[in-house]
């Protein structure tokens, strides 16, 4: 078992570089099954989930060529079967992209139900009525999806989604990429994910419009072909490492951004007192840790992201007054993290979708637990501000997402290490 520890109270300072984007990793390989040639994918970040997804499409027998520098190559041309190893897709969440990519390019999908952080229930009942509204036959048992054509064969329809589903919306994108007809996806989710899947799969041949607003239009083509993409940079990853400077001080250059993604984090990291500079593709942050209390609500893309949640309740329990912060995607996000900030010093009333934050100046280290990535992330920033050792249990939760965190934050001046137990 691996453990982080950390000696806490260094300033940040230097440059760090951001890797490409988990959550667009995550669609885009397995969007690579709907192509018949080889796609070649850069900026794919080296984190746990990216390899189990590898493992799972080569053992579907795709053949995957990992090269220096975030390239991997793909070429899903001479696929075998459509049942993905259920031990590998019950590892992750993402996996449920697989179902949407089977059954438009081979019209059925024997999927296992997916794993990943288990922060919230997370039902995927859109995509399921995605799906249905495609043509497809559904049929769920306890821990597997089978999808087979139905009575009137697979095309195109139009889909309103009753929730606004990151998951959903790219599953339904890529389900419709080589049906006939036309889909339409009312109440679409937004995230800069969704369009870098749709620039993706453009980039192949597909017919997609509107991705990045609430309406996105397929156009079903009959077969996409090879080419090169590279993924955005994360968005999450940028503002895990800003957070961690406006907390623990420091000056630091984080490069590969889009600084347009990361507008709604930068403006609540300005109002709380860090002083941010943005350039065309890095964001310049400076902060001398002593933050001002805020108020945060997270929401849809283009609102602040409930993946960013755990990050900002740090920033709040060192900030000087009362923060609220009130999470409205998954309302269980709250009990991952927060009693082990508790444990670290940190005053955190939970009343419903809302934390209450009384910030307190300081945090002081402890033995802690990840009980998911972005929890496990958050409880690094915490060790990072806080006086002496914090130790953090469960790091694969945070191995699932950030790359190369130990070397990133060593560069940057954090006396951090890994101890193998
Ligand atoms: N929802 C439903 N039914 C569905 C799908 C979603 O009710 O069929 C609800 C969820 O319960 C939630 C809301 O809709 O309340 C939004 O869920 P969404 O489908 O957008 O989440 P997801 O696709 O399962 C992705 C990210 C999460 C991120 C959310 C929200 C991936 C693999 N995961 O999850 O990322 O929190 O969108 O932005 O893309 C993370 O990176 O740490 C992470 C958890």
């Amino acid at each position: 078992m691996a453990r982080y520890e950390i000696n806490g109270g260094n300033r940040l300072e230097g440059t760090v570089t951001i890797s490409g984007a988990k959550n667009a990793a995550v669609a885009i390989l397995p969007a690579a099954l709907l192509v018949e040639g080889k796609c070649r994918v850069e900026n794919v970040p080296d984190i746990s989930d990216v390899r189990i997804l590898l493992d799972i499409l080569s053992d579907l027998g795709a053949q995957v060529e990992v090269e220096p520098d975030g390239v991997v190559v793909l070429d899903c041309t001479n696929i075998r079967s459509t049942h993905p190893n259920p031990e590998l897709v019950r590892q992750m969440r993402a996996s449920y992209y697989l179902m949407g990519a089977l059954l438009s390019r081979f019209h059925k999908a024997n999927v296992a139900l997916p794993g990943g952080c288990n922060f919230a229930s997370r039902p995927i009942d859109q995509h399921i009525k995605g799906f249905v509204a495609l043509g497809a036959d559904v049929e769920e048992t306890e821990d597997y999806v089978n999808l087979t054509p139905g009575p009137y064969g697979l095309q195109g329809n139009r889909v309103s989604l009753d929730v606004v589903s990151v998951g959903a919306t790219m599953n339904i994108i890529m389900a419709a990429c080589l049906l006939p007809g036309q889909t339409v996806i009312e109440n679409a989710a937004k995230e800069p994910h969704i369009v870098d899947l749709a620039n993706f799969l453009n980039t192949m041949g597909a017919h997609i419009s509107g991705a990045g607003t609430d309406t996105v239009k397929i156009r079903g083509v009959e077969k996409l072909v090879g080419g090169t993409y590279a993924i955005i940079p994360d968005q999450i990853e940028a503002g895990t490492y800003m957070a961690a400077v406006a907390a623990a001080g420091g000056n630091v250059l984080v490069q590969n951004v889009i600084p347009k993604h990361m507008d709604c984090i930068t403006s609540k990291l300005q109002e709380m007192g860090a002083r941010i500079i943005n350039y065309d593709d890095s964001i310049r942050i400076i902060s001398e840790g002593k933050l001002k209390h805020t108020t945060v609500k997270t929401r849809p893309y283009p609102g602040f992201p409930t993946d960013m949640q755990a990050q900002i309740c740090v920033c709040m329990t060192v900030a000087q007054g009362i923060s609220r912060l009130t999470e409205s995607v998954y309302e269980t996000r709250f009990f991952g993290y927060c009693t082990e900030l508790a444990s670290m010093g940190a005053d955190i009333l939970i009343n419903g979708k809302t934390a209450i934050v009384s910030g307190r100046g300081d945090l002081t280290g402890a033995d802690v637990r990840a009980h998911d990535l972005r929890a496990g992330a958050a409880l690094v920033i915490a060790g990072l501000v806080a006086k002496g050792i914090t130790r953090i249990d469960n790091i694969h939760f945070i191995e699932r997402g950030y790359e190369r965190m130990i070397e990133k934050l060593t560069s940057l001046g954090v006396d951090i290490k890994v101890i193998e137990e």
